[in-house]
């Protein structure tokens, strides 16, 4: 973990613009959701929606994955594959954007709601959006990893959910995934000490039951082994001297993921 890069006041810019066309292109997409389209029709709007940009979607082709976007719906936790399958009614999905514009990588994620969610949809839902806001609250240079794995896991598994061992939050710049490794558990004090000008995810999976997840014959799409409700929200973030910037802040509320539900009913 020694060789995670401080990066210049210059690279922040650079990704500062492909996260926030990456944030931009997740709110269109919020827009979009409803009961009746395939994931397919998602990864369609996602691939045209960045082009047009003069931008190129990273998740087509990376490591073999076939298509422009992640979708991963219920008790997918993530990687889902867009296909042919329709979004229906109480369904869940997480949809997973992440942007290259002129070399540099913007990742961003969140779950929406299709439709009226089940009391479990909107409870890990909202304890996976939750645990990410107190992470985020936890980055500054001096803090730990550690203190941030802590926050999600003291503050999700209080709320009897479950979080994700098996995928992490990650270095990006230039590249997808660098180091370090963002563990969304952990212990408070623990870890490598945070510098002004790392950048990396934090991106928590919340399970309504067990952690552990298992790959499906298609090497990408994750899911929950007991079947349960899975959530994941995700931005990427530069540490600072006095916190942090949200460089996948969005410059207005998604639609289809709050605030009706998440403002007007707390999860209990
Ligand atoms: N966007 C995912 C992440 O947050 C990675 C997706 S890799 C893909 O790290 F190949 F599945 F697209
Ligand atoms: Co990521
Ligand atoms: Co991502």
């Amino acid at each position: 973990m020694s060789n995670v890069t401080i990066k210049s006041v210059k690279e922040v810019n650079g990704i500062r613009v492909a996260c926030q066309m990456a944030a931009d292109t997740l709110l269109k997409v919020g827009e979009m959701l409803k009961a009746g389209i395939t994931t397919d029709d998602i990864d369609r709007f996602v691939h045209e929606d960045t082009i047009q940009r003069g931008a190129w979607p990273a998740p087509l082709n990376y490591h073999g994955f076939p298509k422009s976007v992640c979708t991963s719906i219920n008790e997918v936790v993530c990687h889902g594959i867009p296909g042919s399958q329709v979004l229906k009614d109480g369904d869940i999905i997480n949809v997973d954007v992440t942007t290259i514009f002129e070399g540099f990588y913007g990742d961003t994620s969140a779950t929406f709601y299709i439709g009226k969610p089940s009391a479990e949809a909107r409870k890990v839902t909202e304890v996976s959006r939750k645990s990410l806001d107190l992470a985020i609250a936890e980055v500054r240079e001096g803090a730990r990893l550690g203190d941030i794995g802590a926050a999600i896991q003291e503050y999700a598994e209080g709320q009897g959910c479950s979080v994700v061992r098996a995928f992490v939050g990650h270095g990006i710049g230039r590249q997808f995934h660098e180091p370090p490794q963002v563990h969304h558990y952990g212990r408070r004090g623990s870890g490598m000490r945070l510098k002004a000008g790392m950048v990396f995810t934090i991106e928590p999976m919340i399970n309504v039951g067990a952690f552990e997840v298992e790959v499906l014959a298609d090497k990408w799409t994750a899911v929950t082994v007991d079947g349960s409700l899975s959530a994941q929200f995700e931005h990427t973030v530069v540490v600072t001297k006095s916190g942090c910037e949200v460089l996948t802040k969005r410059t207005r509320q998604l639609v289809n993921s709050e605030p009706a539900w998440s403002a007007v009913v707390a999860p209990a």
